[in-house]
């Protein structure tokens, strides 16, 4: 079926041999937007779906990700690189107010899909409350804007598209790796790093593979199992040592 998606995003036929497409009646609570190669079964593609965010453990396992950890004392965070809100997801639901700026129309379509089911289910509703917001728009310009007002975050996360790692090992899940087709290598990502420490008042956090090279030093590391986060002090925490 096509239309339009909430922000306009052409719902069709797109360049590269994809298509955007609901799955299910216009209306139907349950229906979905999905992101599949032209000539694919309906229903097999990339969708936005904040349920198979594991979070069983509730808001002590949330609190205790290393993303989270990143943060330190912040309360609002922007998500610089939404996707589809994966790690958005996570710290509203670790309690943090969290705006996630995603650019590319595609992928925002798909998110804010996601997000609009997240919100009329119950158990996902009550982990973000009203924390979690969505804008498309490129997070430079944002944040660029937003430098030195009352309106800069406390803290930016960044998760920038890589190329695939090398390593048999690391392939990308499917759904990264449609993903970073549609909107290719996040190769200004440096950039978004500068702005990011000269908008953020307290933390910035850069999610980096395992064994991916520094954008910039970074103060500090917090490292996962397969990824680490690069961690610097944002404007205020420079002054205050916070
Ligand atoms: C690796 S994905 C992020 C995945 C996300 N952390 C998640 O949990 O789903 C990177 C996303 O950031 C977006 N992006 C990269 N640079 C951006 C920018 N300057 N402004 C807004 N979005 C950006 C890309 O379009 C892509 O969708």
């Amino acid at each position: 079926m096509s239309g339009s998606t909430p922000d306009g995003a052409a719902d069709g036929a797109l360049p590269g041999g994809f298509v955007l497409a609901r799955i299910g009646a216009d209306g139907d609570p349950s229906s979905f937007l999905e992101l599949r190669r032209e000539g694919e079964r309906e229903g097999t593609g990339v969708r936005c779906d904040l349920s198979r965010v594991s979070l069983r453990g509730g808001l002590a396992e949330a609190r205790a990700m290393p993303i989270v950890k990143a943060l330190g004392d912040a309360r609002t965070v922007v998500d610089a690189t939404a996707g589809l809100l994966g790690d958005a997801f996570l710290l509203a639901a670790a309690g943090f107010r969290v705006l996630a700026i995603e650019r590319s129309p595609v992928v925002h379509a798909l998110a804010a899909d996601g997000l609009a089911r997240a919100r009329r289910d119950p158990r996902l509703a009550a982990l973000i409350g009203d924390r979690l917001d969505l804008v498309c728009a490129d997070a430079r310009a944002w944040l660029e804007a937003h430098a030195g007002t009352s309106d800069a975050p406390d803290a930016v996360v960044i998760d920038p598209m890589f190329p695939p790692k090398r390593k048999r090992s690391a392939l990308p899940r499917k759904e990264m790796a449609m993903l970073r087709e549609v909107v290719g290598a996040d190769l200004d990502s440096a950039e978004l790093l500068r702005v990011a420490r000269e908008c953020a008042r307290m933390r910035i956090a850069l999610k980096r593979g395992d064994d991916a090279e520094e954008l910039a030093a970074p103060e500090w590391t917090i490292g996962g199992t397969t990824v680490r986060y690069d961690v610097w002090r944002g404007s205020r925490g420079a002054n205050t040592g916070t």
